[in-house]
């Protein structure tokens, strides 16, 4: 669409401002009620166009020092998010117990409503947790092992998991088996069977990363998730990367486990997860502290932390009312888009190697790369040094690279100068 288009539909020419002046000021007010309204208005899609995103990226607070391509860590929260918390925070340090006494038991059974209906699960299969890891670690800590029982894990699982894993193995005797997931599969059938044919009788879980953070690849989690079923094995989801940022509702995969970070792609303050279980099992897992207000098949269980910061569950809400402002299908398509974008203008140099699967079924944002003669360190450190481009090193045994995560607030002349970055770099 033309930018005069898109302006007059959108009601903002009315203002009279010239774009370049209008977007950051305008949109550090706007709210996700304004942003909803202005996409129906204009009526498009606007996957490339600019000066929505233009718009979108002036809502956030993030840092012009450099042009940051990790946004896989925790992504920054727009600036409706970050004041809603804040707000919070000052309201509750002011009223004090009160609000822990009176007030904070309905916020959280509104917010666990809130984020089951994002999530498409019921509420009482839904833990708020603090992120991931927490999550994760309560049902591979909690699940009843006996000596000898076999686990399938990846050999590209985020290595906390891998470690909480290795300490059944200490513990209780566990047997850990590893799935090889090739970095370029050629089939969903190649990665279901990579986990499959490890299945014995002694199998009862396997765990899988439903996006790989280390190079973005996305797993046919379903597929895995019915077969395993049909063998009777029960399935673990770390979904730290998936969630809010592919199109998908976290449990029609059918898991009986699925864990995720909300700092990470739903742009909530940090220290902010949950854990969905499936109703069936919450008897028989072990939380991670102990609880005795609840009973054993309450999902509440699993919330004993002691005292905790009730803003960062409130923001939730917030994070969800911006993302779907921006919906989960443009969203993704979006994140796809600015992957796409730079990989296309360096995927044919020589010296460049991709080591992330392309297709939409199998990526996101996020795209692993190498430049040869260079260690995933030195190329980290260059772009950094030379270009204030910053990013992460990837030195694992099975990838070795340099992980490009851009995210909604990601411009396109920022990308143009990556690409630049890398044919400077490849051709030096
Ligand atoms: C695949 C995956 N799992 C789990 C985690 C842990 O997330 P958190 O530190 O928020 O618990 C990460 C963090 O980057 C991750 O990439």
């Amino acid at each position: 669409m033309q930018r005069k288009t898109f302006l007059t539909q959108s009601g903002i020419l009315l203002t009279g401002l010239p774009l370049a002046g209008l977007a950051r000021p305008f949109a550090k007010t706007m709210n996700s009620e304004a942003l909803n309204k202005l996409k129906e208005k204009t009526g498009i899609n606007p996957v490339m166009d600019e000066n929505y995103w233009n718009i979108v990226r002036g809502m956030f607070n993030y840092s012009k020092d450099f042009i940051n391509l990790e946004n896989g860590y925790f992504s920054p929260q727009p600036f409706s998010t970050e004041q809603f918390h804040q707000a919070k925070e000052h309201d509750i340090n002011h009223r004090t117990s009160w609000f822990m006494r009176r007030e904070q038991r309905d916020m959280i059974e509104q917010t666990r409503k809130n984020l089951s209906e994002f999530l498409g699960c019921d509420a009482e299969e839904l833990v708020l947790t603090r992120n991931t890891t927490e999550g994760l670690n309560t049902i591979i800590s909690g699940f009843p092992w006996q000596k000898g029982d076999e686990v399938i894990i990846g050999n590209q699982d985020y290595g906390s998991m891998v470690a909480a894993f290795k300490q059944q193995e200490k513990r209780e005797g566990i047997v850990i088996k590893i799935a090889q997931i090739p970095l370029l599969p050629k089939s969903d059938e190649e990665l279901v069977n990579a986990y499959l044919s490890l299945a014995t009788s002694k199998t009862k879980v396997i765990h899988l990363t439903h996006m790989i953070n280390l190079s973005g690849q996305l797993l046919p989690a379903k597929k895995i998730i019915d077969a395993a079923h049909a063998k009777g094995i029960e399935v673990i989801v770390d979904a730290a990367h998936s969630v809010a940022h592919i199109d998908f509702k976290p449990a029609e995969l059918g898991a009986d486990y699925l864990a995720a970070s909300l700092h990470k792609w739903l742009c909530c303050p940090l220290g902010a997860g949950f854990l969905m279980m499936k109703k069936q099992h919450i008897h028989k897992i072990w939380p991670l502290m102990a609880d005795d207000e609840f009973g054993d098949d309450n999902i509440r269980k699993f919330e004993h932390q002691g005292t905790k910061p009730p803003q960062t569950v409130m923001a939730i809400n917030e994070a969800i009312k911006f993302h779907n402002a921006i919906g989960s299908t443009l969203k993704q398509e979006r994140l796809q888009y600015l992957k796409s974008y730079w990989v296309a203008k360096v995927q044919h140099l020589d010296k460049v190697t991709i080591n992330t699967p392309l297709t939409s079924e199998r990526s996101g944002a996020i795209a692993n790369f190498l430049v040869k003669g260079y260690t995933p360190q030195q190329l980290a450190d260059k772009l950094l040094k030379d270009f204030k481009i910053f990013t992460v090193a990837i030195d694992h045994p099975y990838i070795k690279g340099v992980r490009i995560t851009p995210h909604l607030y990601t411009s396109i002349a920022d990308l143009d100068k990556f690409v630049e970055a890398i044919k400077s770099i490849s051709n030096s």
